[in-house]
């Protein structure tokens, strides 16, 4: 079976209504429901916390089972601080793809910098939540 999760982390729960001029006015629900139109043939989760450690966890839970093609992962700030996302991402088997919804190296200078980047497979940014489609189709395409 093809499965992939998709795992947001910190505030993207508030998309479509956090910050729209940057990160757009479509809901993650949104995203979702058009990706699983888009290829029916894949079971795609979703899952979404605010918090550093059951980011890792799920990592974890999922990491290791062949079921998977992998994780597409935006870990919202976690991505320019976390050294323990990074460890967790090295220490699975699954492929993980780092995706963005805005083009991080056009902002501030803090969010050029990412933990993750040097333990994923790949990065996609700046597409707006195509970044996610981008992703998955990475994945299907390994
Ligand atoms: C983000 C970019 C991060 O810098 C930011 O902290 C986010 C979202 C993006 O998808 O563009 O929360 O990962």
């Amino acid at each position: 079976m093809n499965k992939i999760l998709i795992i947001n982390g910190p505030n993207l729960n508030l998309l479509g209504v956090r910050e729209p001029g940057i990160y757009g006015n479509s809901s993650m629900d949104d995203c979702v429901s058009a990706l699983r139109v888009k290829y029916p043939e894949v079971v795609i989760e979703y899952f979404q916390s605010n918090h550093e450690g059951a980011i890792i966890d799920k990592l974890h839970e999922v990491g290791f089972n062949e079921s998977y093609k992998g994780v597409v992962l935006n870990a919202g700030a976690y991505t320019h601080t976390s050294l323990a996302i990074a460890d967790a991402i090295a220490a699975i088997k699954l492929p993980v793809v780092e995706v963005h919804i805005s083009n991080v190296h056009a902002r501030e200078a803090v969010r050029h910098t990412s933990m993750i980047s040097p333990v994923c497979v790949g990065v996609i940014a700046g597409f707006g939540l195509d970044s996610y489609r981008l992703g998955v189709e990475t994945l299907l395409n390994r």
